[in-house]
Parts: C-alpha cells; structure tokens; sequence
C-alpha cells in the first residue's frame, strides 16, 4: 500500500508558509490505518519490545493499537500538569519558548525493552525528550517508529546512535 496518498496535505495551516500533514485521512480509512499499524508491529516484533511509549496526542494515535495488538503495555508521555501521579519531567527549548513533557515515575521498569512511537518526525525534540525520559526510568529504547519523517528538518541528527524506522519520508 502506498501510504502517502492517505495523508492530506494543508497549504498554510497552522501558519503561513507551512504545508501541514494531516495523518487523520489514514485513520478514517480501516485498511490504512491497520496497514500502518500493521508495519510498526512487525518492526516492534523484531526489536522484542515489552512496552510502547508515545507522546500526546497524535504519538498515542499511533502507539496505542501498537500495544493492543502485541499484548502489551502503552505508556503515555504528557505535557506538564496532565499526570496525576508521581512524575519525572524533560524540559526542552522550541523555536521560541520550551516545553516540558513528563512520564509517571512507574510507567516503566528499568530494563523494559521500549518501543517509542508518533506520527511525525519534525525536528525531533519531542522525540529526543521522550528518550530522555525513558532512559532516566532505566528503559532501554529498542527502537523508534513515525509515519512520517519531515526529512529536510533533519530531526534523524537528534536520534544518531539510535535504531529508527518511518513509513512515509518528505524529502
Ligand atoms: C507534533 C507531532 C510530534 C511533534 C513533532 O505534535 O505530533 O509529536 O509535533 O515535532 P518535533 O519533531 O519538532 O518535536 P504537537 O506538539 O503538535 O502535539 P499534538 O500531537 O498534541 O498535536
């Protein structure tokens, strides 16, 4: 299947200048969206993973049928003041400000080999928090998967020493 022809792209959404990639027309079409799941399945199955982690919100889109279909665990990655329990947290910078995303202090087991998941690589710094924070939980990251790698924003440099899979790439 080709996979892109699913994604919608929007001229100058949110914002002038950007051509935004809408991955809701591959999950309101039932073979898409299992198709897709379907690829990371098979990619955690190699990297025997116990448990998948993604940030919200299009990362637990992703991560969720993951895990239900390989009979494990999702733990979700949250923005600041969304956990309730005891958390750790990663702050990082954006283009302007920074952003802090936060896990519970139990949502993984040191040791766990983890499957980290979302819908796009960008410039990777949701990605390279969330690594952050599964590591400092003792996880081991056993692998990375998106749909989409924006290519020419060269988030892959953050994830260097990494293993990493996406379905669809814009160069
Ligand atoms: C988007 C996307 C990724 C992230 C990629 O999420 O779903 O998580 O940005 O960007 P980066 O590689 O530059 O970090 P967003 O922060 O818009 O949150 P949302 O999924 O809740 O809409």
């Amino acid at each position: 299947m080709n996979l892109k022809q699913y994604i919608t792209e929007v001229k100058d959404w949110p914002k002038a200048g950007v051509n935004f990639k809408d991955i809701t027309t591959i999950m309101d079409n039932g073979a898409a969206y299992k198709y897709a799941t379907d690829q990371i399945v098979e990619y955690a199955k190699e990297k025997h993973v116990d448990i998948v982690v993604g940030p919200e919100a299009r990362g637990f889109i992703i991560g969720c049928p993951v895990a239900y279909a390989m009979n494990i665990g999702f733990a979700p990655v949250r923005k600041k003041g969304k956990l309730p329990r005891e958390v750790i947290s990663y702050e990082y910078d954006l283009e302007y400000g920074s952003n802090v995303l936060t896990m519970h202090k139990d949502a993984i087991k040191p040791g766990q080999r983890v499957l980290i998941t979302d819908d796009l690589l960008a410039t990777g710094g949701t990605i390279e928090a969330t690594i952050k924070l599964v590591e400092s939980l003792g996880g081991i990251v056993a692998g990375i998967a998106f749909i989409i790698d924006l290519k020419y924003l060269n988030g892959m440099e953050k994830l260097k020493g990494y293993d990493v899979i996406s379905l669809v790439a814009y160069e």
